[in-house]
């Protein structure tokens, strides 16, 4: 043979070699594609920080995401049933304002080691057993993402249904619906909601003659509905009906000035795989704050108003947010309104704290009063949550990453999470679930979180009296 002729020859080879490779990386990818759960689609190369603009019509996309749906929330109950206990344990003795039972845990499933094993080892060895049991929880649908609601609140507002998903963790461990609210300026009223959810159709009848009407009319305007990602009047929506105005309003999530636990992705974080589930927070207390988002260090109410429908209603996405109708609210007047209502929303009375928001031991239990000598002592708590609100306003970064390995589940990045901001523990008991993703189901979660995170070696009594001093704030 020429030179020639082995070249040519030695190309033909690798041609074909290359060609055969290429079809078994195109069929495996294929037979993956159709194992996979619909919400992980193939990476697409190069990411976008933009969110896709979807031309399909609407009614094709409708059928294939109902189609698509049970598949979506039985990988997402697996995911959750793998991590958690999510059977129906409550305190009937420990009730929030309107009688809800408060869930009790520890909820996590430990994988062949008990809590005091854990308590023990250090965070490197629980990396390298793969054995931490508070990894940070991805969305239902990481891929997809948006706005979910939970289906107490959607059987009372059915226009907040999704046709793509459910929420996903159970009733028991959500906030009770509707909340109280209590006012910061009318404290002798007591609770103010008449055990009503508020809404564009009966704030005024509730709110008449004890707001002022500047505060009323922030009000109305954190119960309408103005458009956003998933809800919206443009063909690239995930609600059936279509009846008038679609949108969301604040009080949706922050229901009655609270929170029903509903989630949806932050928007402010690229590839969507590391963005971070979050869920809502309560906005009682927020007139003692100083850092607003869990991550985001906004400096004021008015600043968060404003950011809401402007940048998280459309994943911080303005490209989506003029087509589906981006409402820009007027800073000093709609958003000065609601604001001032937002700031006089109280944390639930806490009898037995003092002025200085410790405990008034003529009121206190025995464990309580250890608790509280645990949080201020051994458990270094107060480090961060200080009285008398217990939060030091700032972020801090609990280095949860030091007890994994980074890796993809659900369609979510689990990495490092860095500064958090010290969310407030008073009138706690009535929020779960807690952390900015609600990976922790109940109060005792919390503490084995914190012993571990901290390195406490907290023994079996100890961490029950953190709780029952947690259950008093
Ligand atoms: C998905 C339901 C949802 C809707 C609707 C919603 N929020 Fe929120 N809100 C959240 C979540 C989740 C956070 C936490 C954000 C974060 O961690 O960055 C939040 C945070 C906030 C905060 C900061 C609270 C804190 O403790 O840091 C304020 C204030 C707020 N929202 C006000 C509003 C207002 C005003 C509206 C309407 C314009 C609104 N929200 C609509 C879910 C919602
Ligand atoms: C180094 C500061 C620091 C210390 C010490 C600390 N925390 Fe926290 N705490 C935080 C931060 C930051 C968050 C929010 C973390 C997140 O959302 O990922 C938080 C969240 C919480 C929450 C959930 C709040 C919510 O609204 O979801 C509870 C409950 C809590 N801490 C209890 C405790 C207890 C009990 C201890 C002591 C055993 C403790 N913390 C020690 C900083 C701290």
């Amino acid at each position: 043979m020429t030179t020639n002729a082995r070249t040519t020859s030695l190309m033909v080879v690798i041609l074909a070699l290359a060609l055969a490779a290429s079809f078994l990386v195109a069929t495996s990818a294929g037979a993956q594609d159709r194992s996979r759960p619909p919400q992980n689609p193939p990476p697409k190369e190069p990411p976008s920080s933009f969110m896709p603009v979807i031309e399909e019509p609407f009614e094709v996309v409708m059928r294939r995401d109902k189609e698509n749906k049970s598949r979506v929330m039985a990988a997402a109950t697996r995911r959750l049933e793998d991590r958690y206990d999510l059977a129906r344990h409550v305190d009937p003795d420990v009730k929030m304002t309107r009688g809800k039972p408060i869930p009790v845990g520890p909820t996590a499933r430990l994988k062949g080691v008990t809590w005091e094993q854990l308590g023990r080892m250090s965070p490197e060895e629980i990396r390298a057993k793969g054995v931490f049991p508070y990894l940070p929880l991805p969305h239902v649908a990481h891929a997809v993402g948006g706005m979910v609601f939970p289906q107490t609140h959607i059987k009372q507002q059915p226009r907040l249904e999704r046709f793509d998903m459910d929420f996903d963790i159970p009733d028991h461990f959500l906030p009770e619906f509707p909340p109280a609210i209590f006012l910061t300026t009318r404290p002798d009223l007591g609770d103010v909601s008449k055990g009503q959810l508020v809404t564009v159709n009966n704030f005024y009848e509730l709110f008449n003659g004890i707001l002022n009407p500047k505060q009323l009319d922030g009000l109305r305007l954190l119960v309408t509905q103005f458009p956003q990602q998933q809800f919206n009047a443009t063909a690239d929506r995930k609600t059936e009906r279509n009846d008038g105005m679609q949108g969301v309003a604040c009080f949706d999530c922050h229901v009655n000035g609270h929170t029903n636990g509903a989630f949806h992705l932050v928007g402010d974080i690229r590839p969507q795989e590391n963005r971070r589930r979050i869920e809502t927070p309560s906005l009682r207390g927020v007139n003692i704050q100083r850092l607003f988002g869990s991550q985001r260090a906004l400096k004021t109410v008015e600043d968060f108003t404003e950011f809401e429908q402007r940048a998280a209603y459309f994943d911080g996405d303005p490209v989506i947010a003029t087509k589906k109708g981006i409402n820009i609210l007027d800073r000093g007047h709609q958003v000065h309104e609601m604001s001032e209502f937002q700031e006089i929303l109280d944390f639930p009375p806490a009898p037995k704290l003092s002025v200085y928001g410790r405990l008034d031991p003529k009121k206190a239990t025995p464990a309580e009063m250890r608790g509280e000598e645990l949080f201020f002592g051994k458990a270094t708590c107060s480090q961060c949550h200080t009285p008398p609100f217990y939060t030091d306003n700032l972020m801090h970064d609990l280095m949860v990453e030091r007890f994994y390995i980074p890796r993809m589940e659900g369609g979510m990045m689990i990495t490092k999470q860095g500064p958090i901001k010290t969310f407030p523990l008073r009138g706690i008991k009535e929020s779960p679930p807690y952390l900015h993703d609600g990976r922790l189901l109940t109060l005792e979660d919390t503490v084995e979180f914190f012993n571990l995170v901290l390195q406490l070696g907290l023994a079996p009594g100890e961490k029950s009296d953190l709780v029952q001093f947690m259950r008093a704030l």
